[in-house]
């Protein structure tokens, strides 16, 4: 990979939003916006540590509807809107074993954190793209979401598979306007989160940190590239994605998981 001197600056003059930008997938994607150019502001429930931050930071819970509204008037506000809006947060937070452990409000959690805080925001930061006839928004879904695993992601995929139809649905709606809508959906990604996830259950199991991989390997049918992804392999197709390279792609769903998936599609 070119180091970041080296990178193209083809997001020159662009404002992007994205959302769960201090950690993880969305820390990876920060920084590859920042590199092509981009002016990037990040969003999150906590600050990050570091002093001096290369973006703009703005604190949010995006859970909650009146946080995502001031959000977006903020962005609005100070940076005119934004050009590029990746919705990259999501989790899966909520208990194992499957339907019987999942309550309402469980449910409802995993719908306002994996569907609709991307719909609300789409739809208050929207009127500016379609106002300037251009813009991208990302939904960042996961291979899950087609591939769901019953006793760990019951209402986590089943809420990243309805942000996948409402993803195509919103593309088709706003093509015509020049704004394009993709969906991403990664497969395992090596980011701490992770890490501390398998190592804690590597822990309880008595087992080392690779033996469980492996089991989570072969749980979700096997990873023929034998690793996950590093978070900026990730980064690297989203920032094509919204970059002008991409500029006839709208309504797709690119699924990125070193060849996890089983099935042809
Ligand atoms: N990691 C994987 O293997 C994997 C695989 C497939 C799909 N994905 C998807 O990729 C995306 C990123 O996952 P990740 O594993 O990189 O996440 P992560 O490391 O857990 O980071 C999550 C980010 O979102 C922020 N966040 C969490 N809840 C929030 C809320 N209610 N409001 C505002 N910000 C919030 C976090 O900061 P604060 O805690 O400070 O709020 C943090 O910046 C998610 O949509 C996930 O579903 C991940």
């Amino acid at each position: 990979m070119k180091n970041i001197q080296q990178q193209e600056q083809d997001l020159l003059g662009k404002i992007a939003l994205v959302t769960g930008g201090t950690k993880g997938i969305g820390k990876a994607i920060t920084a590859r916006l920042i590199a092509a150019g981009a002016t990037v502001i990040v969003t999150a429930r906590n600050a990050p540590e570091e002093t001096t931050l290369p973006y703009h930071f703005i604190v949010a819970d995006l859970s909650k509807t009146e946080e995502v509204n001031q959000l977006a008037q903020e962005i609005n506000e100070k940076f005119g809107g934004v050009d590029i809006l990746v919705n990259n947060m999501g989790a899966n937070t909520f208990p194992g074993g499957g339907h019987s452990t999942l309550s309402d409000e469980h449910w409802d959690q995993a719908l306002q954190i994996n569907l609709l805080s991307s719909v609300r925001l789409d739809r208050a930061l929207l009127p500016g793209m379609l106002e300037q006839k251009s813009g991208v928004i990302i939904h960042i879904s996961t291979s899950s979401s087609q591939f769901p695993i019953w006793e760990s992601t019951m209402a986590y995929s089943a809420a990243k598979s309805a942000l996948n139809s409402y993803s195509k649905s919103l593309s088709d709606e706003v093509a015509p306007q020049g704004v394009r809508v993709v969906t991403v959906s990664p497969g395992l990604n090596k980011t701490e989160a992770m890490s501390s996830f398998l190592d804690n259950l590597a822990q309880k199991a008595g087992i080392t940190m690779e033996e469980m991989t492996q089991g989570l390997f072969n749980r979700v049918g096997g990873v023929p590239m034998g690793r996950m992804a590093a978070p900026e392999e990730t980064a690297e197709l989203v920032y094509f994605l919204v970059s002008p390279k991409a500029s006839y792609i709208t309504g797709a769903n690119y699924i990125i998981d070193g060849g996890n998936f089983p099935v042809v599609k």
